[in-house]
């Protein structure tokens, strides 16, 4: 039983290569290292005592890619999270972003349909609700007009597999991940960001060992408990576990549709205040922040129904806001111990 994981190398994919090792699978993972290092290879293998395969490879690069497949016969299952996934350059880039994700996408599912692969996870996202109108939110909400070209992609994205699940005999499954945050337990994988941290805890974790000097927070003013908002932060490591449980029922053939959605959160929502002192508090450090003006485009409040996930997938986040904000310290401290990493 072969897994292809595209993106293998980013945060979240390289957390559901170790869970699918752990359950027994084979995996090859495909990345462009735009966004990843070799060393996230090595880190897998500490974790597992497994060392991936990987192949170097961009999803726009059609002749490879074909290549690939030709080579690899018995994949049994797609896993795919290779795309560009920075909402504020996505703003200034929407070509990119249009390009990146979406024509690999099809070029992805033209090859499943041409060589009879069945089985399709993609990696989606809360931000196709936009502004909920009732919260917690449920799959069945309206998917309202995206607030930026990457959240675009990934409604996009939606329609094209839905569509082409009607078309084409390939069961899939769009997982739509709320917060996603923290780091394997073993320290030696996790978010490893680009330049500045868009998202809250690498900011924080950034913060609190000194790479940067204050933490902003984006708003008190929101309709909230105490005015900051509020979003369903859920442990990589839950979430990478879904991806294991929804490729089996679709290798089992346990989908009741061809194509499914399921909200992956943990169906509680904290603030950003919340988490500053759940960090503070949990790793015993205490946090230069300021609040500031909110940023564009931010929503105040959205947390997840997981209720069908629970019911259909039997997956349920196991862990909690303060394990995350534990092993997100670990991990950058790891990070930032040169011995670590060669
Ligand atoms: C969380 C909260 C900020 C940074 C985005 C994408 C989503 C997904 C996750 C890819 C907000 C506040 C943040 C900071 C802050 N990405 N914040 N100071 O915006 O909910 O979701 O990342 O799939 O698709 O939209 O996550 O971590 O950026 O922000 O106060 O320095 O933290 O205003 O309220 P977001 P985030």
């Amino acid at each position: 039983m072969k897994v292809l994981v595209t993106g293998g190398l980013g945060f979240i994919g390289s957390h559901t290569v170790v869970e699918l090792q752990n359950k027994g699978y084979e995996v090859v993972i495909i990345d462009n290292l735009s966004n990843a290092t070799l060393n996230v290879l090595d880190g897998i293998e500490k974790i597992t005592g497994i060392r991936p395969e990987f192949e170097k490879l961009d999803l726009r690069d059609k002749e490879k890619v074909i290549d690939f497949f030709n080579r690899h016969k018995n994949i049994e299952g797609i896993i795919h999270f290779a795309a560009s996934k920075a909402v504020n350059e996505s703003v200034n880039k929407p070509l990119l972003y249009y390009e990146n994700n979406l024509n690999t996408l099809i070029f992805i599912l033209q090859q499943m349909a041409e060589r009879s692969l069945q089985n399709f996870i993609f990696s989606s996202s809360c931000t196709v609700y936009g502004e909920p109108d009732e919260l917690p939110i449920t799959e069945q909400a309206p998917v309202k007009p995206a607030l930026s070209p990457y959240g675009n992609t990934k409604q996009i994205g939606e329609e094209i597999i839905r569509d082409n699940t009607k078309a084409h005999n390939i069961k899939s499954i769009a997982l739509r991940y709320f917060n996603p945050i923290g780091a394997h337990p073993s320290g030696y994988i996790g978010e490893l960001p680009r330049g500045v941290p868009q998202n809250l805890v690498p900011f924080v974790t950034q913060t609190a060992i000194g790479i940067r000097e204050q933490l902003q927070i984006f708003g008190n003013d929101y309709d909230t408990p105490d005015g900051t908002a509020i979003r369903d932060y859920i442990h990589v490591v839950d979430l990478a576990k879904s991806h294991v449980v929804a490729l089996e029922r679709l290798m089992n053939n346990n989908n009741k549709k061809a194509y499914e959605v399921f909200n992956i959160g943990t169906g509680q929502g904290s603030s950003v205040m919340e988490v500053v002192k759940s960090f503070e508090k949990i790793n015993n450090v205490k946090l230069n922040y300021k609040i500031v003006g909110r940023r564009e485009g931010d929503v105040p409040a959205i947390w997840a129904d997981t209720s069908l996930a629970e019911k259909e997938l039997g997956w349920k986040a196991e862990l909690t806001l303060d394990d995350a904000l534990r092993d997100a310290w670990k991990w950058e401290k790891n990070i930032r111990d040169a011995k670590n990493f060669k």
